[in-house]
């Protein structure tokens, strides 16, 4: 295996910038969760949003993935439905249920009660968290900070919770297409200083999540989510830091991502890479796109997919080693170590 010559940051950065690495970077969506024994023994006896809310567990609970696989970022541990609590939407998490939003937002009047905040009074302890992990791990390591898309908060704060079916946000955009637009305006402008807030306790790079882009056909997204994408997109990136955009399930929304302006885009298991790469490598770099399902089977499998992965996005100008979407309960510890193992023995990059 080749000696590395860059940090794990300097390489993280490279790629972000479409500039040569001494081998490809990789860290995992949702990197730090219940497919830990060590994640689990802390979570036993509490609610989510207090562990989110406890800057000492917050970054412990994001120090625990690099500790045991050197992964060259670290996300920070948190939710994207933070946002909306600050906002005044009260989140909570229900064991099998996921996140619950009460009360939720549907008409003018709950809406424009939803209120910009402060992020050091209102999500201080993100930016606590933030300033342990950089702490803890040093200035070699990357460290992600991130938020949701608007689309995606906004989903949320309709539908006070997960769906598969969009009913109220659909209702919503249908008849009332200037509050949708309140609405995701809203999500935006409070997540702007939230994410300079970020940055500014030490996240090296911005993740936006687009979690349910997917849903919504290109047509309606490029008319009534692509403006708000941008916006927060160009925002982020005027930080000074990459910004990683990622939609889950959203192939057919390509073209407009990638117009959305941002750094990296992070494509789902779905998506044509080769057509992607293709199209847009001299415009931005690429992540992905490894199926978290190589994950629940046999090691020698996921090794074999991560080759793949690997080999797939091998004339991209820039690409950093992540899955599809991102690692679930039963994701196998020894298939993580495997993927490790092979993104680490990769060739440089010029
Ligand atoms: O990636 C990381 O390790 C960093 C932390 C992180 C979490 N959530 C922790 C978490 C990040 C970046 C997120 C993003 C997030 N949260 C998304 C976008 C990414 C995606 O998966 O599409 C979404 C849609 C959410 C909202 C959310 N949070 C849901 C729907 C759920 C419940 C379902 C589930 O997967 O458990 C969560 C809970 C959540 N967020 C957990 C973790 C570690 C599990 C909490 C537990 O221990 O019960």
């Amino acid at each position: 295996m080749a000696v590395p010559t860059m940090t794990p940051r300097e390489r993280f950065l490279a790629a972000a910038r479409r500039r040569p690495v001494d081998r490809t970077p990789i860290w995992l969506m949702r990197q730090a969760g219940r497919w830990l024994p060590e994640y689990r023994a802390l979570r036993e006896g509490r609610a989510f949003m207090d562990m989110v809310r406890d800057p000492a567990l917050a970054a412990e609970l994001t120090c625990q993935p690099i500790r045991r696989f050197d992964f060259d970022a670290a996300v920070i541990f948190s939710d994207i439905l933070v946002p909306a609590s600050a906002m005044g939407v009260g989140v909570r998490f229900e064991e099998g249920r996921g996140p619950i939003l009460e009360p939720v937002s549907r008409d003018r009047v709950a809406i424009e009660r939803l209120e910009p905040f402060d992020p050091e009074e209102s999500t201080g302890f993100l930016a606590e968290a933030i300033r342990r992990v950089r702490a803890e791990l040093g200035p070699d390591r990357a460290i992600v900070g991130f938020c949701g898309a608007p689309f995606t908060v906004a989903s949320y704060i309709v539908e006070g919770g997960s769906t598969r079916a969009f009913t109220h946000t659909k209702e919503l955009l249908a008849r009332d297409p200037a509050l949708f637009a309140e609405l995701l305006t809203r999500v935006v402008e409070a997540s702007i200083p939230y994410l300079a807030m970020q940055v500014e306790a030490g996240a090296d790079v911005l993740q936006i999540f687009d979690s349910w882009a997917g849903f919504l056909d290109h047509a309606t997204y490029a008319a009534h989510v692509l403006p708000h994408l941008s916006r927060l997109v160009c925002v982020a990136k005027a930080i000074g830091v990459p910004v990683i955009l990622y939609a889950n399930h959203a192939a057919h929304l390509t073209d407009l991502l990638v117009s959305a302006g941002p750094d990296v885009l992070s494509l789902d298991a779905s998506a044509d890479v080769a057509s992607a790469v293709g199209r847009w490598r001299s415009s931005l770099a690429f992540q992905g796109n490894l199926d978290h399902e190589a994950l629940l089977g046999e090691p020698e499998a996921a090794a074999a997919a991560a080759r793949a992965t690997l080999e797939r996005f091998k004339d991209a100008n820039g690409h950093i080693f992540n899955l599809g979407s991102g690692c679930v309960p039963a994701t196998r510890i020894d298939c993580v170590q495997a993927v490790v193992d092979v993104v680490r023995a990769s060739p440089s990059r010029p």
